[in-house]
């Protein structure tokens, strides 16, 4: 029986291929930020997270880098600044860590494997497919790239392998059924998406072995075949909790998952193949998918091949981790989309953090001290009608912050939350404690008003527990409030604090961030561990000799334009130009740049020639000039790029 105080959610397993980014770190701290809540309202949590370490990527990653695979990931998970590095610094709380080289969970697939085959849910077929003969990889038709390889670019051939498949296709009315008419995912745009995309085209079964690499759990009955990606990821939720091993004895306890955080392209796996695969093994659903949108940059996908990955060590060490956490919470919306960028990080932690949580702190605890030296008095007068709307907030916060977090909806509840702190700092301009301070009869009022600033500042620090814990410790301690009045129960009870609380000033919680500077600090650190960003161009040594004016003179550059263009022939280098030089006879120009261009896109382009050098005799043909080209090497490599002018250039004007 499922206990109802109860709670497991988990993250996606990450693939240890690379480092991971801030992309990645975004689903983890919206998971953890959960779990805390869930934790904070006194429910028992099971957060797992983990690392998914099989597959084709990894094996070649590992064979490039000279390693056996599972040295590969491991330096990646438990090596320096790897995986379980990066949570610890971000105060991830998971209870439990996968990875899906652990023995307890391969011998669990093995036997999932088993008995979906035994039963016939799993046969054996072939796998048709564009083959990468260079790569030893097989695609799909849609993830050819102009009918290539999208690895290495190189021509496909049509092959077959052996493989077993799942019998997706079996359980699609059962899927379609749960996808519409219940609450399994959300957000509820992504159903029509699974359903329309792939659920009505048809579903096919499912392609879940592989022989073409071997990183992968060994099908045990036949060797050869490896369980390919889907029953290994996805069932790492179940085995994780003990299902069909020993490890762990949680299953019953905590199954079926309260959640599943999963990113957008992933639904697909969830909210289709999973529960199919659960079906199949007769086993319950998980309550509910969530499939969260992409953090972009420049409206794009991050990726370590487009050279675009935020690292989020650089900015948890330069604006600290809680900070880094709010960010990613409060600003983009859970469901949807958001474009990353460091100003808007910046200008968060400034308007959010320094200017209205940070000030609301410093200033009433200021105060505290420097009008009753730390310790608010007994004697406290109450005016109603100017506290009422603040007191009203204050109280109500926690319902309304419970609504948005039950809805998966974190974003939300922070702006709750911030409504209130940005109202206690109206009711200080309001009350203008510095006024009452100068009256002795105010002082009675004065200790209200600083008390419920307090009272205010303590229920948003509460509910701010799951994202920011660290410093959220901190503004209890500066705001004199024990563990008794941290507590959920308490967030909803105004006037928790005792009347004569006294205060403990400390650092800044949040100090303002020097956007220009912080910029600046962040692009060197950029450049100084991403060499490659700006490889090094080697360039032509300078010529000392000068050359004296009327010489330069002489040379006679115009601007040409490409009438044709051919290669010649037994030549690997030459291609050979007919060129309109403005002077209506065509001009017939020689050049060694057939490795840098294909001849028909140099058609009706607008070039540079010099055309008072004697003519020279290349191949059995007559070369009429030089056409004028940049040369520079990259890499090693030697590039060359012909000067390209604006077409708007009439052919024969002269370059001076
Ligand atoms: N290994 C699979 C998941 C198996 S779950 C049984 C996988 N791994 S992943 O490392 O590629 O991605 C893990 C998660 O990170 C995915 O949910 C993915 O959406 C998320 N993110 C990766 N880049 C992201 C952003 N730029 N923004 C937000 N989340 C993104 O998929």
């Amino acid at each position: 029986m499922h206990n109802p105080n109860t709670f497991y959610i988990t993250t996606p397993i990450y693939y240890p291929s690379d480092k991971l980014h801030i992309g990645h770190t975004y689903c983890t701290v919206a998971t953890d930020a959960m779990a805390r809540y869930k934790r904070l309202k006194g429910m028992e949590v099971m957060f797992l997270t983990g690392t998914d370490e099989h597959g084709q990527k990894i094996e070649d990653k590992a064979a490039e880098t000279g390693v056996t695979p599972k040295a590969y990931v491991d330096q990646i998970v438990t090596g320096e600044r790897g995986v379980l590095d990066l949570w610890k610094l971000m105060n991830i709380s998971n209870d439990r860590f996968i990875r899906t080289t652990d023995s307890y969970h391969e011998k669990a697939v093995q036997q999932i494997f088993k008995q979906l085959y035994d039963q016939g849910d799993i046969y054996k077929g072939k796998y048709v497919g564009k083959y990468c003969k260079p790569c030893e990889s097989f695609w799909t038709e849609t993830q050819l790239k102009d009918g290539k390889c999208p690895d290495c670019g190189r021509e496909v051939v049509d092959a077959e392998e052996e493989a077993y498949f799942f019998k997706l296709s079996k359980y699609a009315d059962r899927i379609q059924d749960l996808l519409e008419n219940t609450d399994f995912l959300l957000p509820r745009s992504r159903v029509h998406e699974m359903v329309n995309n792939f659920i009505k085209p048809g579903l096919e079964d499912l392609c879940v072995s592989r022989t073409s690499f071997q990183w992968g759990i060994p099908v045990d009955f036949d060797p050869g075949h490896v369980v390919y990606v889907w029953i290994d990821a996805l069932s790492n939720y179940i085995t994780a909790l003990g299902y069909g091993n020993d490890a762990y004895h949680d299953y019953d306890k905590f199954w079926p998952a309260d959640v599943h955080f999963v990113g957008k392209e992933i639904v697909r796996f969830h909210s289709i193949i999973w529960p199919a695969i659960l079906m199949a093994l007769n086993l319950p659903l998980p309550k509910r998918i969530f499939g969260h949108g992409w953090l972009l940059l420049d409206g794009g996908k991050m990726s370590k091949s487009k050279g675009n990955v935020v690292d989020p060590y650089v900015l948890a060490e330069q604006f600290g981790v809680d900070a880094l956490r709010f960010f990613l919470m409060r600003t983009f919306p859970f469901g949807s989309d958001g474009n990353f960028s460091n100003e808007l990080l910046i200008q968060t932690i400034n308007t959010d953090l320094a200017n209205d949580l940070g000030n609301l702190v410093s200033r009433t605890t200021a105060m505290v001290d420097k009008y009753f030296g730390g310790s608010l008095p007994a004697e406290q007068r109450y005016h109603g009608e100017m506290d009422d709307e603040l007191i009203a907030m204050a109280s109500g916060l926690r319902d309304k912050y419970e609504e948005a977090m039950e809805q998966y909806a974190p974003h939300k509840a922070l702006d709750e939350v911030f409504k209130v702190i940005q109202r206690a700092n109206k009711y200080i301009d309001e009350n203008t404690p510095w006024t009452l301070a100068k009256n002795p009869d105010d002082l009675p009022r004065l200790a209200k008003v600083l008390y419920h600033l307090l009272e205010a500042t303590r229920i948003c620090g509460i509910l701010l527990l799951p994202f920011m814990p660290e410093r959220m410790e901190k503004l209890f301690a500066q705001i004199g409030a024990g563990p008794e009045v941290q507590t959920w129960e308490s967030a909803a009870r105004w006037a928790s604090l005792p009347a004569c609380v006294t205060v403990c000033r400390g650092e800044s919680l949040f100090p303002r961030v020097d956007m220009d500077a912080a910029l600046a600090a962040l692009e060197q650190v950029a450049q100084a561990s991403n060499p490659q960003a700006a490889p090094a161009v080697e360039l032509e040594p300078w010529v000392e000799d000068p050359v004296d004016f009327d010489t330069f003179c002489k040379s006679d550059f115009r601007v040409v334009k490409v009438k044709d263009c051919v290669p010649v022939k037994k030549s690997k280098k030459l291609l050979c130009f007919t060129l309109d030089d403005g002077s209506g006879i065509d001009r017939q120009i020689l050049s060694g740049i057939a490795m840098y261009y294909k001849p028909e896109e140099l058609i009706g382009k607008t070039l540079v020639a010099i055309i008072n050098l004697p003519p020279r005799k290349m191949m059995g043909l007559d070369s009429c000039g030089m056409l004028i080209s940049a040369v520079h090497k990259m890499e090693g490599e030697e590039r060359l790029n012909l000067l390209m002018l604006d077409d708007a250039i009439p052919a024969g004007a002269k370059l001076c």
